[in-house]
């Protein structure tokens, strides 16, 4: 469920008409619906009711302070992945010990800054990562709550380049390590491993990979109990896909209804990390149709936002639907003619949709849906183009929550020599 909507053939974002913020704040512009963001998130907390879970919100989908403030005042953890999120999650006041913090490449500072910081655990990636962390602790004279990543080698039935629960990934490790670690914890005398922690990928919108991951990992700690080692956390990630064209996700519900009976009778308590399901659907990023360009071989919409922007249909050629911000009445059209529309950027890879039928002339504004994760996060500065406005509309009030690069900012680091 999302609030985007036509209302009398202007598209709405709430109860705010889309064109009314692109002509306040210009473009491209990145929207979002406080209203569709706690949907989810209670969506995703109601059907896991019955266990409390901690949900930790998964930073890099987007990190934009006001939206990691919505989602903790409603109770949310946080997962991070860098010093970087970490400043974020600090900033907001995000309650340290709803903190989890999981990536393969922590550096000493990050490590340290997280155990000053006394985040709730480290989810760790590796040995030699497990062993530094055992350093640092010491130096600190700390005793750290760790999980231990579980790879556990399934087939995540997502694009290659955002499944990480194969084995051949770099992410996490194998049961047999991860098991003689638990087995041979005493020698990090500075750590407490408390927790398994899996997450096999995104987008991922079957529920068999998640089952078959979580019963590797089942098996696993139903046999530490056996041997009387008790582990108190497990964390199963994030990775639900969402509705970007015609996929038929699973829903929250259909999702807890799969997983709860596996996680009964093990007596842990529950982690997840949704990063996606809870923003994805929550944003639209506005930009204006630049010029209606027409070739021997086809026609392009050229539009003001670029893979800058919003990176995901060239990377992963992701699809992601795109719509005007008002249906046309009757004027010249692109209709009945597919276009590509694509951005200002010296790439051919610079598109954000191919073969649509757009109903839209020259200065006209149009949406691209779906633009709430991995948007704005994974924007650049490519092409010297400052990055966008982003915008949060809650009900008939709109707030500026991260104003509109300038020339400026996009030099203000650099020293001419
Ligand atoms: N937990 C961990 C350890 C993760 O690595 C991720 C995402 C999540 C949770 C949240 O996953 P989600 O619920 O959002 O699927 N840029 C790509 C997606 C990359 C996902 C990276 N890890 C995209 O635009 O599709």
């Amino acid at each position: 469920m999302h609030y985007f909507a036509y209302k009398r053939n202007n598209l709405f974002c709430e109860d705010y008409k889309l064109e009314d913020l692109a002509k306040r704040y210009g473009t491209p512009l990145y929207v979002y619906s406080a209203k569709t963001i706690l949907d989810h998130f209670h969506k995703i907390k109601r059907a896991f009711a019955a266990i409390d879970p901690l949900i930790c919100y998964s930073v890099k989908a987007n990190s934009n302070l006001s939206i990691l403030k919505l989602l903790i005042k409603n109770g949310a953890g946080l997962d991070i992945v860098s010093g970087g999120e970490l400043y974020r999650a600090k900033k907001v006041k995000c309650p340290s010990k709803k903190i989890v913090y999981a990536s393969v490449g922590k550096t000493k500072d990050e490590i340290k800054d997280a155990i000053k910081s006394s985040i709730l655990m480290f989810n760790v990636e590796s040995i030699p990562e497990l062993n530094r962390i055992n350093e640092v602790a010491a130096l600190l004279k700390k005793k750290v709550k760790v999980a231990l990543r579980l790879n556990p080698d399934i087939e995540p039935m997502t694009h290659g380049y955002v499944a990480t629960g194969k084995g051949e990934s770099k992410f996490g490790m194998d049961i047999d390590t991860v098991r003689n670690t638990i087995l041979s914890q005493k020698a990090y005398s500075n750590i407490d491993i408390v927790g398994i922690h899996i997450h096999v990928g995104s987008q991922i919108v079957a529920s068999e990979p998640f089952v078959k991951a979580i019963k590797k990992a089942r098996t696993l700690l139903k046999d530490l109990k056996k041997r009387n080692i008790k582990i108190k956390y497990f964390n199963i990630g994030g990775g639900l896909g969402i509705i970007y064209d015609k996929e038929r996700p699973q829903t929250a519900k259909e999702f807890a209804a799969k997983v709860l009976p596996l996680l009964k009778g093990l007596s842990c308590k529950v982690i997840l990390e949704p990063g996606r399901f809870i923003v994805g659907n929550a944003a639209a990023l506005v930009t204006k149709v630049n010029y209606i360009k027409d070739t021997p071989y086809k026609r392009f919409v050229v539009v003001d936002a670029g893979m800058n922007d919003l990176i995901r249909p060239s990377l992963y050629d992701a699809y992601q639907s795109i719509v005007p911000l008002k249906k046309s009445i009757g004027k010249k059209t692109t209709k009945g003619k597919a276009s590509d529309i694509v951005g200002p950027i010296c790439e051919s890879g610079d598109f954000l949709g191919k073969k649509r039928y757009l109903d839209v002339s020259q200065a006209d504004y149009i949406a691209v849906l779906g633009s709430g994760a991995y948007g704005f996060s994974m924007s650049s500065n490519y092409n010297s183009r400052p990055r966008s406005a982003e915008v949060l509309v809650k009900g008939n009030r709109a707030y500026l929550i991260r104003k509109r690069e300038s020339y400026k900012d996009l030099i203000d680091k650099e020293i001419i020599i």
